[in-house]
């Protein structure tokens, strides 16, 4: 296919250069150019503006948060104003379910098809075509990106019709990766200060009953105290349980861990934890336990 994409941080660089692997004609387009160097070399095309990279049948983007997606898709020459007619927006950012219903408005009034298709999975497995993808759209539309998604994942699973249900789903399961973070965190001090030894402990957990890639990578980058540098970055894990939370609000959905959650990264962030892997804070109960110089 021929496809834009608009994004090239820690996941998109990766997920752009497996579409080009997989044959496809891509156009991509970052805000700081030099991202796209590496690109160029395997074969991409450079837009120098956003709507550069939305003359073909699709434009994938991924990036960081609501406010880059909306500068992007609404600003002056962006996605709603470019894009051609039936051409689709593919979204894989995690962004807002009230920006994903505002998109999928847009689109249909300018005459173009919306699919949200968030995903599962960190730079190396954006890197190694192994996502898991959940998209959610008009089933045209999410059938006409299926071969994009093969190029990117190892397994798509559809949720719906309704775009703003893949967000909510990507968000719940952020939601749950945290709480795993946070109770790792929490056991492995428990433990710790008593002298166990944190690696083989979480051999134990892993090899038993807490089998599965949350508890192996989290626990691994928490007993190793691994928070640098981040593949996902703390201020990105804040924003997610931010947006859990706003959904949580409009659909009256107590969740009373997201709200513990939401103090955790706030601790982090002001203690400095900006450029570190959100999984900091499944060490912030090691501090709290009086930790510090493990
Ligand atoms: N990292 C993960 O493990 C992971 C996993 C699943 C989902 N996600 C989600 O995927 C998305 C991207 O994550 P990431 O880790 O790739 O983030 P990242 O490395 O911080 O990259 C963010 C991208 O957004 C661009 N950007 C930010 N603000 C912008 C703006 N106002 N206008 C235009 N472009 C802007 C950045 O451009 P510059 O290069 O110019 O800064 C960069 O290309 C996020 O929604 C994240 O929640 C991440």
């Amino acid at each position: 296919m021929k496809v834009g994409v608009v994004g090239l941080g820690h996941m998109g660089a990766g997920m752009a250069a497996n579409l080009l692997r997989a044959g496809h004609e891509v156009t991509a387009y970052n805000r700081t150019p030099d991202k796209t160097r590496a690109l160029v070399e395997k074969g991409a095309h450079v837009a120098a503006q956003v709507a550069d990279a939305c003359r073909g049948e699709a434009v994938v983007t991924m990036l960081a948060d609501d406010g880059a997606v909306e500068e992007v898709a609404f600003g002056e020459k962006g996605l709603i104003g470019s894009l051609g007619n039936g051409a689709i927006h593919v979204s894989m950012s995690t962004i807002s379910v009230a920006l994903a219903e505002r998109l999928t408005t847009a689109h249909a009034n300018a005459g173009q098809r919306f699919v949200a298709a968030p995903v599962f999975g960190r730079p190396e497995m954006a890197a190694a075509g192994k996502l898991f993808i959940v998209p959610a759209g008009a089933p045209d539309a999410v059938d006409a990106c299926r071969p994009l998604f093969a190029a990117m994942g190892q397994k798509t699973i559809p949720i719906g019709d309704q775009p703003k249900a893949a967000n909510l789903v990507k968000l719940s399961g952020n939601f749950l990766i945290a709480s795993v973070i946070e109770a790792l965190g929490e056991a492995m001090a428990l433990v710790g200060k008593a002298g166990v030894d944190r690696r083989r402990y979480l051999d134990l957990l892993t090899s038993t009953l807490f089998t599965g890639p949350v508890y192996e990578t989290y626990g691994g980058l928490i007993a190793e105290e691994k928070f640098e540098p981040p593949g996902f970055a703390a201020p990105l894990g804040h924003k997610d349980i931010r947006l859990t939370l706003a959904a949580a609000e409009t659909l009256r959905v107590p969740m009373p861990f997201a709200a513990v959650l939401h103090d955790r990264f706030l601790t982090l962030l002001a203690h400095g934890g900006e450029a570190l892997d959100w999984s900091a804070i499944g060490g912030l109960a090691a501090k709290d336990a009086g930790q510090e110089e493990r």
